[in-house]
């Protein structure tokens, strides 16, 4: 039996690893966001998955944990490594591991979703936190936590935030981890809004985006349309407000 039919067609032909958007740097730093769109098929699932409005807290918590995994797989692939010797059962060879592994920063609420599935992956990490609220008439972001280590200097961090809307909340945590003098920030989202990209590329912060969509863009309570209305209330309990 054909497997060519309408229900089951292969795949489009796409590069064999997914890349970011070519850098553009001035003096050597990096002066706008690199983006990475996690498209694959098992990312853009669980991405539906929470998308749907029929999904209740429990499986909209256990996709974005699936994602999370897959946006943190992508965004680890260009972290350097060191290799080191080990002997196998048969004979010796050499080891590969992470020369130095990222600082996890969990945005609260929402991000705290994003931070088992992070920390599963990548054990050698620690972990810093921050917490926001966006007010919901101005949209910027209201800073009520802030645990992070002094010195970040020569150090890779992936921020998790399943959100990108206006950009307001990403774009004050950014500062603060530049501030400590990182210089090697990325991203990880589920969603992001083109005015959130556009307003990290004017920050001018060093940093890339590894997100599963860019969407249409935001609506006037400046929440992600189509989006999957707000990622804290869907995990943790809240009263809609798109
Ligand atoms: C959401 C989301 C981001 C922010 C995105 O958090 O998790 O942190 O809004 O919006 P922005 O790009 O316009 O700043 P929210 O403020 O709703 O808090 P919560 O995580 O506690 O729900």
């Amino acid at each position: 039996m054909s497997h060519q039919n309408a229900l089951c067609r292969p795949a489009p032909p796409t590069s064999l690893s997914p890349s970011y958007r070519e850098s553009r740097h001035e003096n050597g730093r990096l002066t706008a966001v690199d983006v990475l769109v996690v498209d694959h098929p098992l990312a853009q699932s669980r991405l539906t998955a929470m998308r749907d409005a029929r999904t209740d807290s429990a499986a909209f918590r256990a996709a974005l944990h699936e994602l999370t995994t897959m946006l943190v797989y992508e965004a680890s692939r260009p972290l350097a490594v060191e290799h080191h010797p080990v002997q196998t059962p048969v004979a010796p060879t050499q080891g590969t591991r992470l020369a130095n592994p990222p600082l996890l920063v969990p945005v609260l609420r929402a991000g705290l979703g994003m931070a088992d599935a992070a920390l599963a992956l990548l054990p050698e990490s620690s972990m810093g936190f921050v917490g926001l609220a966006r007010d919901e008439h101005t949209f910027e972001p209201r800073a009520y936590m802030e645990s992070l280590p002094v010195d970040l200097a020569g150090r890779p961090v992936f921020v998790l935030d399943p959100m990108l809307a206006t950009g307001g909340s990403l774009e004050h945590c950014c500062r603060l981890l530049a501030d400590r003098g990182c210089t090697d920030i990325i991203v990880l989202c589920v969603l992001a809004a083109p005015a959130g990209i556009e307003r990290l590329e004017r920050s001018g912060l060093p940093l890339r985006l590894v997100t599963a969509s860019i969407d249409e863009g935001l609506n006037d309570k400046a929440f992600i349309v189509p989006g999957l209305g707000d990622a804290g209330d869907r995990q943790f309990g809240g009263m809609p407000r798109f």
